[in-house]
Order: C-alpha cells, then structure tokens, then sequence
C-alpha cells in the first residue's frame, strides 16, 4: 500500500501569530489525506453525535468566529504588517485542515467547503507531538498517513492503523490550541499556563478529565467494550448546564434589623470550586462575568447596590460605568469616521463588580481584538482555580426605603462577550445573552 507521510513543524516559537515561518510550512497537504468526521463517524457513532454538538465542530462557522476572521482581522492582516500573518493564524485553530492544506483565507461558511470541518477528529488523532515544551500557537507536529493516534494499548480497528499515544492524553496537547501570544507578545488565551500554576496541575487532574468525562460505552462499532470511554463533549462555557454553579456564592448582612436611617454592610463570597483555571479562561478579551446586588423592599422598589472600592491598580475596568467607551479598534479596522467606540461593559448596571482581564492595544485602548494585544497585565481580576474573592457592599439605606422585610439579592451572571459588542456586530442573541451562573438571597428587617 501506498502511503503519504508528512511532517509538518508549524514553528510558531516566541514570533507570535504573526510569524512568517508558519506561512512557509502552509499547504504540505491536500484535503484528501484527511477523511471527513462523518466518515469517522459511520464507526464511532456516539463519539460523532459528541462531537457535531461540540464547539469544535463549530470553530470555524458559528456566527462570532466567523464575524470575527471576515471582517476584523482578515481585513486588518492587510493594514497593518504587525498583524499580517493573522490571515492563516486565525485558521490554524479554527480550521487545521485549511491551514494545513493552504486553503487561506478560506471560503466564507456559506460555500460550505472542507474548512467548515473545523477543529475535526483528523486533526486531533494524527497531531503526534508539538515544538514546544509547554506549547501555544498550534505548535503541533501533524502526520498524516493513515495511523490514528489514540489513548489505549489495546485498540484494533479494521478501518485504520492505531498508534498508541501518552501525548494526546496530556494538557500540553490541548495547549498546542488553547494557549495564545499575540504577535506584541501578549498571553492572550493561557487556559493551559493557568491550569499549571493551580493546583490541578499538581494534582494530576488534567484537561481530558474534566472536559471529557469517562463512562462505560463501545467506542466503535465492533470495538470493545469500554469501561471508561473518554467522551467528546468538551463542554465550556459555551454550554449552560457546565457553566451553572461553577462559581459558590455566599452572602452576608452585618445586621439582621435594620433603623431607615441605617448603614448595611453585604459581603459576598465567591468560591471557584470547579474549574481547573481562572473562571472566566479563553477568549478573556471578551468574556463578561458580573456579579449584580440588589436590594428589595417591602413594596417592591429596587436599588442596586454598588460594590466597594478596593483600590488597586486597573480597578476602574472591573466595575461597570455606563459612560466608558472602549473597542475604537473595531472602528478603524472597519473604517467607520468619527468612530467613538462603544460601551466598554454593554448594559451592566453602574457600580456592579466584573471579573475580567482588560486587553489594551497598541494605542492603549481597551480592545476586543486578541491579535492586536500589546498589554494585558495591568490587571488580571477573574475567579483562579479554588480562589475565593470577596466583595463587600456598603450601602446607606435611602430615604424612600419602606419599612418591613428587605429582600438582598445578588446574581452572579456570565456573557460570551459585552452585550454591546453583540449588538453593534448583529450577532444572532444567544451569543451574548446572560446565563445564570449562581444566585443568593437573605433577608434583612427594615424598621
Ligand atoms: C470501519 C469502522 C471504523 C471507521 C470507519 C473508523 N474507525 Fe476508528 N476504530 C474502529 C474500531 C473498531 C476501533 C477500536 C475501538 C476499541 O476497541 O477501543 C477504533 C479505534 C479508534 C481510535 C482509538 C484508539 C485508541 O487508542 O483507543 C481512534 C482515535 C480512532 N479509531 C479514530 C478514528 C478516526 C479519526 C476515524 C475517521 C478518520 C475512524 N477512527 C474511522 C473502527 C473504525
Ligand atoms: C480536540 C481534539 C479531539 C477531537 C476533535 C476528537 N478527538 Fe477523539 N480523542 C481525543 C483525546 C484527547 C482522546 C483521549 C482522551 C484520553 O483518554 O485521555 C480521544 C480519544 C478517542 C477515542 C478513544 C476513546 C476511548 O476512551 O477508548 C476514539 C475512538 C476517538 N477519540 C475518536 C474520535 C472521533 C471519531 C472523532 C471525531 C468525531 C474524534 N475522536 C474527535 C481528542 C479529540
Ligand atoms: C487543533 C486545535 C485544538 C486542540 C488540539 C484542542 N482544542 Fe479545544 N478548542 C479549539 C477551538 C478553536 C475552540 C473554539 C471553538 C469556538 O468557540 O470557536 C475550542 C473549544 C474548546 C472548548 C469549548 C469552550 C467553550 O467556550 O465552550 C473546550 C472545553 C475545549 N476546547 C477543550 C479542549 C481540550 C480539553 C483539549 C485537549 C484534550 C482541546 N480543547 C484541544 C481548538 C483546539
Ligand atoms: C477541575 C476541572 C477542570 C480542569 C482540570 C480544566 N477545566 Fe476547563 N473548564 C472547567 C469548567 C467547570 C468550565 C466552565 C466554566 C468556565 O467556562 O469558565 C471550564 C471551561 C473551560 C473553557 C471555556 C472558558 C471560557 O470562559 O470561555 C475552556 C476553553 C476550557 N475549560 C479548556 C480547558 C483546558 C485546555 C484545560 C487544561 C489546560 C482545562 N480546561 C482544565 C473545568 C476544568
Ligand atoms: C492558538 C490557537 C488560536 C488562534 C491562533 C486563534 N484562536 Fe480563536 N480561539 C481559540 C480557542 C481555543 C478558543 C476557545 C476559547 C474559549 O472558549 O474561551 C477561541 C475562541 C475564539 C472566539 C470566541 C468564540 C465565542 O464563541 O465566543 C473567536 C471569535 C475567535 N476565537 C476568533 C479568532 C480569530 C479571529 C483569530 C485570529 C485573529 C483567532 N481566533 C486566533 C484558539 C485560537
């Protein structure tokens, strides 16, 4: 039999994605050393459904990573030189196999050609190693000769050649795509880099173990039974049910009766218990995780509460102000004139505490644009790996307060990106609408 075999060193090393070396080992493949994941799928029948349900299947055509590569930094590669080799390292996450095979850009989603394919099992079962010790910016090492690299010493296929693999059962192979340096040289996604400064690092716990959950399944049909099948769910923020609860909350009065004329002191907790890196991780650029407290009285006025000031560095872009426009990038990029930018926290109420990490531009704007990162560590306030933050809320009771019971009411909600940056891009809502992560209730007497 005849067999292709290809090597392909996508040297990405301290340049950034902006190197030119990736663009010289583009296009060593064609379409056709890889099979489609419905192919696969004929076999692995269940691990197929996972995947279609997954966001890899949809790195590549889900609206705001579309939106995102069209017509941010496809465009903006060809403005400004810094940024020009985002034009393939966009696609070299979001769709190896175009990358792979020098399909760049490719195709819009609505061609529907192989690209759409996204982050798919070829990819993930012939990458056979990285360039790196603790990898980022798809330094994987691909191979494409037919062998399937797997986690099992034991695995017989009929269909195809199974090489037994330690690396794809480590975080440094889920590092060679989650971890990113712009090309200014920003930590612009470093899931992994969190993950091994915690204390799941040190533990064993790894990547696959929470984000692919191990039960008894046949993972093909005429393979063995396994007792604990690694599952492709990879589940993140994306779905709610792994989002929920991801962060304790906790909630306490200083007072349980109050005078009209009184001062409350409400102090929550937040425990992250769950995740094995900061919460919120990834795409932190755009991430919002906001924590609103609001007050109830006995005839129903609402009142929301701001949070305290703590006084460290960079902690104006933590709370929400109604009046700070950021992302004037996106302005420039898209040449609109006059461009002011827009709100920085979309419609958060004033005063409510964000757990973010801003990322500013070259200019020194805050900006959602990752490939246009200089700085990002002015301050880093999300939830790390079994951190707990506190916040307390000081809060003078106002003169129209009613007497009687006051209900307190703190809701912990995550957002994909600014509700802003949704509605100015015209992406469909449920890429931006808030999900409950935790809520907490007490109650206090007012008399
Ligand atoms: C004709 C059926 C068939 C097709 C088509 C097929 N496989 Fe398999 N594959 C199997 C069987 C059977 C096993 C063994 C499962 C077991 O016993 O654990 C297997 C095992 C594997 C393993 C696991 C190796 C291990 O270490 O546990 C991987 C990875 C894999 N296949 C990937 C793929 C990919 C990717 C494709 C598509 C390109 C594919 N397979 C197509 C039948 C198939
Ligand atoms: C993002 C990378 C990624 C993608 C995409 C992916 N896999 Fe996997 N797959 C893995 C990893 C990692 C493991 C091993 C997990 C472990 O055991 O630690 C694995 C394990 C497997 C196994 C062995 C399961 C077991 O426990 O016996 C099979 C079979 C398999 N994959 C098939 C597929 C098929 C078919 C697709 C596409 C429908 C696919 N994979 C897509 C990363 C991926
Ligand atoms: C070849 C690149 C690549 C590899 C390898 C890879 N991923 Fe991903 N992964 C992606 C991309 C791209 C996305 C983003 C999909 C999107 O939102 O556009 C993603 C999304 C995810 C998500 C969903 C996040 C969300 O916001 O809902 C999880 C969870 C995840 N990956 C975990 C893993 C784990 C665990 C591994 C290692 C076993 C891994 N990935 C390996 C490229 C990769
Ligand atoms: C102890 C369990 C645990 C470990 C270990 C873990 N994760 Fe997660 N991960 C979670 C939970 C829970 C969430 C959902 C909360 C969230 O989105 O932040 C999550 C979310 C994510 C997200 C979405 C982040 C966002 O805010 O959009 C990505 C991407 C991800 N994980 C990748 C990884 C990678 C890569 C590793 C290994 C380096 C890893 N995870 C290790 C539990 C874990
Ligand atoms: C090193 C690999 C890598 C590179 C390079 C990369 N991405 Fe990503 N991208 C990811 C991963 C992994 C995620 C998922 C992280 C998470 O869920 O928080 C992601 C998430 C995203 C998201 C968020 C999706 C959502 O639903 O919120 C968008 C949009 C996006 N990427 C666009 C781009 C664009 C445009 C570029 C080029 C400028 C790019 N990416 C470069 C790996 C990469």
């Amino acid at each position: 039999m005849r067999r292709f075999f290809f090597w392909l060193i996508a040297v990405a090393v301290a340049v950034g994605v902006g190197s030119q070396a990736v663009a010289a080992e583009m296009g060593k493949f064609k379409y056709s050393d890889f099979e489609k994941p419905s192919s696969c799928g004929a076999c692995h029948k269940e691990i197929y459904q996972e995947w279609s349900q997954s966001m890899m299947s949809k790195s590549y055509t889900h609206s705001w990573d579309e939106v995102e590569y069209f017509r941010l930094a496809l465009p903006h590669s060809k403005k400004e030189p810094k940024v020009a080799g985002v034009k393939e390292g966009c696609i070299a996450c979001h769709s190896p196999l175009a990358f792979l095979t020098g399909d760049i850009p490719p195709k819009p989603v609505s061609a529907n050609t192989r690209a759409n394919e996204g982050v798919s099992c070829e990819v993930c079962h012939n990458i056979v190693g990285t360039t790196e010790k603790e990898p980022f910016n798809f330094s994987f090492k691909v191979e494409a000769e037919g062998d399937k690299q797997g986690p099992r010493k034991d695995a017989e296929s009929p269909d195809h050649g199974v090489v037994h693999s330690e690396f794809i059962q480590t975080a440094e192979f889920c590092a060679t795509c989650h971890d990113e340096q712009s090309p200014y040289g920003a930590w612009v996604k470093e899931t992994y880099r969190e993950w091994k400064a915690g204390p799941y690092a040190k533990e064993g716990v790894t990547c696959q173990d929470c984000h692919m959950y191990r039960a008894p399944a046949i993972p093909a049909v005429g393979g063995k039974m396994r007792r604990d099948m690694a599952h492709h769910n990879f589940h993140g923020s994306h779905v709610p049910s792994k989002l929920a609860g991801v962060i304790d909350l906790a909630l306490y009065a200083n007072k349980q009766r109050i005078s009209k004329k009184g001062k409350l002191v409400v102090r929550a907790e937040l425990f992250n218990g769950k995740a094995g890196h900061m919460v919120p991780s990834g795409s932190s650029e755009e991430r919002m995780l906001w924590l609103e407290v609001w007050a109830i009285d006995s005839q129903g006025h609402k009142f929301h509460l701001p949070v305290d000031k703590k006084g460290f560095k960079g902690e104006d872009y933590t709370i929400a102000n109604s009046s700070a426009l950021a992302y004037q990038a996106m302005g420039e990029i898209m040449e609109i004139k006059g461009f002011k930018g827009i709100k920085r926290d979309g419609n958060v109420p004033d005063g409510a505490r964000i757990f973010r990490r801003p990322f500013f531009d070259p200019k020194g704007r805050m900006t959602i644009c990752q490939w246009y990162t200089a700085e990002n560590n002015l301050v880093d306030y999300r939830i790390g790996p079994r951190e707990t933050k506190v916040e307390t809320y000081t809060w003078k009771l106002p003169k129209n307060i009613a007497k009687g019971p006051l209900t307190i009411k703190a809701t912990l909600y995550y957002s994909q990106i600014p509700s802003s940056l949704g509605e100015f891009m015209k992406l469909p809502k449920e890429e931006y609408k808030p999900i409950v992560v935790n809520e907490a209730t007490l109650k206090v007497e007012v008399r």
